[in-house]
């Protein structure tokens, strides 16, 4: 039998700590498959690439498209103009996607057309909210997607509304858990990322808020961005609060005029952090305020409260099981949910079924008896 190749994924940050532990148990099977791996370029700064791959071990990709930054059409269009000829090149048995970022629905979309299987790790998630660009990538990629792996099982029904066969899907569990699994005691301290912006006593363990934010509906509209802002400063007048900035934020805090504004609270702004630093910065928050899908469910397995400032989840399990809140942008709102967490220390959930650190394994063994 010859040896086969499957060609994995990765555009943009989230994927990383999606892939890792997949590409380490595919290594497992070296002698039956190789792997192929495309970086399509999506996200490009150290910041937002190469200090994941040298954190979490992911080997240099085979390929990198360098499509980098443009509107979602020019992305998209791009990366599957730059997608199609590695796949005429290389032949693989199987592309692998992770998530639903642009470079998601791109890659799938080549394939699909070319009649090569496409995987989907992470599928059957649904916001409901169509607003969002990621809710499109995930509907979408789901469709033309040969084999769907599952976080949690709410997402098969999601994906039986939408005519998808059980046959093809397969609950695995959650590959980011496992990535944070591996990880966890390699956490850098806080401290320790923090000691170039503040000074040392300033912010103790478990005495701090984490906030990210970058979702386009937070970040993108003046009015809305200022509101969440004078939020986030009469927050950090109880609690002082850690803002790792991504480079869509920061320069819409910059168009919009908003840099006094962060300086006028006791906010710490750090440039975008590494995997094994916002890990630490997560393990010893009192809360972590979010837009982000991957961190809702890392402080669900952390049991750190998290408070979502978006209107819906994609992940409901986080809320149902984990220590997640939404709250979405208003103001009293956000305000309600920190002052109950400072009382009482907020939710402490349980640990989802199949959040066990297996999630790759299982998801390897199954595309080995289906592909190899
Ligand atoms: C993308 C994903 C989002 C994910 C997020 C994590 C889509 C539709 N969105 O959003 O789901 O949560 O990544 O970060 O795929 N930029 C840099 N350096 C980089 C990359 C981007 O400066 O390395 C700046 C550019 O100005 C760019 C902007 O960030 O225009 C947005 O980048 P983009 O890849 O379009 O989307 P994200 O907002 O990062």
């Amino acid at each position: 039998m010859s040896k086969k190749t499957l060609v994995c994924v990765v555009g943009a940050r989230p994927n990383f700590m999606k892939m890792a532990p997949i590409i380490k148990q595919l290594n497992y099977l070296k002698e039956t498959v190789s792997v192929y791996l495309v970086h399509t370029g999506q996200h490009y700064d150290q910041a937002m690439k190469a200090s994941f791959f040298e954190q979490l071990g992911i080997p240099e990709p085979d390929v990198d498209l360098g499509v980098g930054s443009g509107s979602h059409s020019d992305q998209t269009a791009n990366i599957m103009l730059r997608f199609e000829p590695v796949l005429d090149a290389v032949n693989p048995c199987a592309v692998l996607v992770v998530g639903d970022v642009n470079s998601t629905i791109a890659c799938s979309l080549v394939a699909v057309k070319k009649q090569i299987p496409v995987i989907h790790v992470e599928a059957g998630l649904r916001s409901g909210d169509r607003s969002m660009p990621e809710e499109i990538n995930r509907i979408l990629t789901d469709q033309i997607s040969d084999s769907l792996f599952t976080t949690e099982r709410s997402a098969e029904a999601n994906l039986n509304k939408e005519g998808i066969d059980s046959k093809r899907i397969h609950f695995a569990g959650n590959v980011m858990i496992d990535t944070l699994l591996a990880n966890l005691q390699l956490a850098s301290p806080f401290a320790e990322t923090l000691k170039d912006y503040c000074t040392s006593d300033a912010i103790k363990e478990g005495g701090y808020a984490l906030l990210t934010m970058h979702r386009p509906s937070n970040v993108d509209d003046p009015e809305t961005l200022t509101r969440l802002l004078q939020v986030i400063v009469d927050i950090s007048e109880k609690l002082p609060v850690i803002f790792p900035v991504h480079p869509r934020t920061l320069s819409r805090i910059e168009q919009t005029g908003l840099s006094t504004l962060i300086a006028s609270g006791n906010i710490i702004c750090l440039p975008p952090v590494g995997y094994l630093q916002i890990l630490g910065l997560m393990k010893s928050a009192k809360m972590v305020l979010t837009d982000s899908g991957g961190l809702q469910e890392e402080t669900t397995a952390l049991g750190v409260p998290c408070v979502t400032l978006r209107e819906n989840t994609e992940r409901p399990i986080t809320v149902e099981q984990g220590t997640n809140t939404i709250v979405g942008s208003d103001g009293n709102k956000i305000q309600a949910c920190v002052d109950d967490i400072l009382i009482t220390g907020g939710k402490s959930g349980r640990i989802p079924e199949y959040w066990d650190g297996k999630a790759a394994e299982r998801i390897v063994e199954d595309i080995k008896s289906l592909y190899f």
